[in-house]
C-alpha cells in the first residue's frame, strides 16, 4: 500500500508511539486486502467497549493514551469524530444493576482509556441517531455490525465492517485503507432475495427482525438486493420506517457476514448495477415458521403463568429511538389498566435519547419498567441469570444464547412484549 511522506513519518513514529501503532495496524490491514492507499474518513465508531467482552485487552488502549516514554506534548487524541459502542453498565445507575464492584471499577478504567484518546463516551450502537450521522458517500470506519449495515445501506455512507482495533486505529489516523465497501464496484449486489409476504396483518419491527435473520442466513457473505413485493409492504406505508430498517440491519448483521444490503421496494428503486442472477425467496410460510420456531411453549410463566419464573422482557437492541420510546409508552398505557408490570421489562436506549425524552421515560418508569442507558442486555453481565428472555430483536436471538448464560429467547412483536410484561 502506498504511503504518502506524511503517513511514512507517522509509520516511523515521528508523531508518537500511539499513532505509530495505529498506522502499523492500518498498513497491515491494507496490505492483506490489497488496498492501494489510505483515504480520509469523516468519523469512527468503536465497539469493544464493554469490559464483559473486551476483558483486560483494554490495557492496550490504556497504553495508547498514556506517556510511554515519548514527548508528553505529543497529541494522542483521535483525528475525527469518534463514538463508542455500549459498555457493560449504565454509567449513572450501575448501582441498580446486577454488576459487581470489581466489574464497575474495570469498566470505568475502560471508559477512561477511551476518553483519554478523545473518544466520546456516548456508549450506544445507534450513533447515527445522536449526531454521528454520516452523509451519502462519506467514508467512515465503523465497527458494530448493525451500525455498519445501517450506515452503508440506509444512509449511503461507506465503511467496511471494522473490528474494534482497526476502527480505533482509523480514528487515531483519520484514515482507512481503500478497499472493499469503500469502492463502488465492490458494493454491487450478489444475490437477489425476493420477500413476498401477505399483509393481512401489520408489518412490525419484529417482522423486520425475523426477515433480517432469514436474509442474513440466505445471503451469508453475499451482498443482497432485497426485493419487497408491493402486496407485502405497501398497504399501510410506502416504505419501511427508519426504526424498521434499524431492526432489519441488526438482524442481517447477526446471521450474515455482510456490511451492506440494497433494498428495492415494489420495483420503484433504480439500481445502478447488474441485477444478480442468483436468487432466493422468503415467503409468508417462512416467516410464520420462524415465529413458531422462536416463540415456543415453555415451562415458565412468560405467557399466561401465575408466578414469576426467571422471565425478562428486553426491548432496545439496537438501542431504542425517541419514536420507539414514545410507542412503548403508548402500548404500556393501553395495556396497563392501572397495573404495573409483573415481569421485569428493560428498555435500552442512548443517554442522549433518554435525556431528550425525559418526560416520556419518567412515565414509562412509572409502570415499573426500567429504562437503561449506555449498555444493553447482551454486553452487560447483569442479565445472565434468566431462564426466558422475550424480545422484539432478531440480533438478540443470535447473541443471547452465546453471551447470556443458558437463557432461552423468544421473538415477539413489541405489542406482545408489552402484553407479556403485565
Ligand atoms: Fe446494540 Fe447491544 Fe444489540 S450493542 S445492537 S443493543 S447487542
Amino acid at each position: 500500500m502506498h504511503l504518502t511522506r506524511e503517513e511514512e513519518r507517522i509509520y516511523e513514529g515521528e508523531e508518537g508511539w500511539a499513532r505509530k501503532k495505529a498506522m502499523e495496524i492500518l498498513v497491515a490491514i491494507g496490505d492483506i486486502n490489497n488496498a492501494s492507499k489510505l483515504i480520509p474518513i469523516k468519523s469512527a465508531h468503536i465497539s469493544g467497549a464493554s469490559y464483559k467482552t473486551i476483558g483486560d485487552a483494554f490495557e492496550f488502549i490504556n497504553r495508547l493514551g498514556i506517556d510511554v516514554g515519548i514527548d508528553n506534548e505529543i497529541d494522542r487524541t483521535v483525528k475525527v469524530k469518534s463514538t463508542l459502542n455500549p459498555i457493560g453498565m449504565d454509567r449513572e445507575r450501575w448501582n441498580v444493576m446486577n454488576v459487581s464492584n470489581k466489574f464497575v471499577a474495570k469498566q470505568k478504567e475502560v471508559i477512561n482509556a477511551y476518553t483519554k484518546l478523545g473518544i466520546t463516551a456516548e456508549c450506544t450502537c445507534v450513533p447515527y441517531l445522536i449526531g454521528n450521522t454520516p452523509e451519502m458517500g462519506e467514508h467512515i470506519a465503523w465497527s458494530e455490525s448493525s451500525a455498519v449495515l445501517y450506515a452503508n445501506s440506509v444512509l449511503g455512507a461507506r465503511t467496511n465492517i471494522e473490528g474494534a482495533p482497526s476502527a480505533l486505529a482509523s480514528a487515531l489516523i483519520g484514515k482507512t485503507p481503500l478497499y472493499g465497501l469503500h469502492e463502488t464496484e465492490r458494493r454491487e449486489a450478489e444475490i437477489r432475495i425476493r420477500v413476498s409476504v401477505n399483509v393481512d396483518r401489520l408489518i412490525t419491527d419484529a417482522d423486520y427482525s425475523a426477515l433480517g435473520f432469514l436474509i442474513g442466513e440466505l445471503a451469508s457473505s453475499k451482498i443482497p438486493l432485497i426485493e419487497l413485493s408491493p402486496s407485502s409492504f405497501l398497504s399501510s406505508s410506502l416504505s419501511p420506517s427508519k426504526d424498521e430498517l434499524k431492526h432489519l440491519s441488526a438482524a442481517i448483521g447477526a446471521t450474515g457476514s455482510i456490511g451492506l444490503y440494497h433494498i428495492d421496494i415494489a420495483g420503484l428503486v433504480e439500481v445502478d448495477f447488474p441485477v444478480p442472477s442468483e436468487r432466493a425467496e422468503i415467503e409468508e410460510a417462512d416467516l410464520k415458521r420462524f415465529y413458531e420456531d422462536w416463540d415456543w411453549d415453555c415451562d415458565c410463566d412468560c405467557d399466561t403463568g401465575t408466578e414469576k419464573g426467571g422471565v425478562v422482557i428486553a426491548i432496545g437492541c439496537p438501542h431504542c429511538s425517541a419514536q420507539e420510546l414514545q410507542h412503548i409508552y403508548e402500548l404500556l398505557s393501553a395495556e396497563s389498566r392501572g397495573r404495573k408490570v409483573r415481569n421485569e421489562l428493560f428498555i435500552f436506549t442512548a443517554r442522549a435519547i433518554k435525556e431528550r425524552m425525559q418526560e416520556t421515560v419518567r412515565k414509562i418508569e412509572d409502570y415499573g419498567v426500567k429504562v437503561i442507558c449506555d449498555t444493553c442486555f447482551v454486553v452487560s453481565p447483569a442479565f445472565e441469570n434468566y431462564r426466558c428472555v422475550i424480545t422484539n430483536s432478531g440480533k438478540m436471538l443470535r447473541y443471547v444464547p452465546l453471551l447470556c448464560g443458558s437463557a432461552k429467547v423468544k421473538l415477539c412483536k413489541t405489542e406482545e412484549c408489552v402484553r407479556r410484561a403485565f
